[in-house]
């Protein structure tokens, strides 16, 4: 139940949480283990990735590929949804998200693991680190990270 105010007692019930806390303190330290225990197929994000390629559609693109050909336990199950959008290449070693391609957007890419996430009675974790850098995609042509997010809700 997703509005009930009560105080939530099991992991299956979070969602959308931040973990924010001074430098060092084991922000990534405890997502990572979280993550890990939880046993949930994740991909994590590393934000500061844009600063080095560029606060671009292109570069959001290029670390998503990078962070989901990682991912090789499970990868295929979940590659079998995401072909499903056009411009999602699986390939032998690796997918890739082609940013040229128009009908490819991060939501639509969102609701193939969600899809997946549904049918396999599973929750599917969208870690973002350093989440602040995102805000640098918005813009004209640009990604509005948040209203994504809230459009998945
Ligand atoms: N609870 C903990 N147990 C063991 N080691 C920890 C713990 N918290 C932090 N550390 C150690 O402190 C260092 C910083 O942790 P981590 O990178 O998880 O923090 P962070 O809050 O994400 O840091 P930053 O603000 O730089 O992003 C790590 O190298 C880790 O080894
Ligand atoms: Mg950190």
């Amino acid at each position: 139940m997703l509005f009930d105010p009560a105080p939530k007692e099991t992991r299956k019930e979070l969602f959308d949480r931040m973990v924010l806390g001074v430098r060092r303190i084991g922000k990534n330290s405890l997502l990572k283990v979280f993550a890990g225990e939880s046993g949930f197929p994740y991909v994590f994000i590393d934000a500061r990735k844009l600063s080095e390629y560029g606060y671009s559609k292109m570069s959001l693109y290029k670390i998503l590929s990078e962070e989901f050909s990682k991912r090789k336990r499970g990868l295929e199950k979940i590659a079998d949804y995401l072909k499903k959008i056009r411009g999602v290449g699986i390939f032998e070693t690796h997918l890739e998200f082609d940013w040229r391609e128009k009908e490819l957007s991060v939501s639509s890419i969102f609701e193939k693991l969600e899809e997946y996430a549904e049918d396999n009675d599973t929750s599917f974790l969208i870690i973002v680190d350093e989440a602040q850098e995102m805000r640098y995609l918005r813009g004209h042509g640009k990604i509005d990270f948040r209203k994504i997010i809230a459009l998945q809700l």
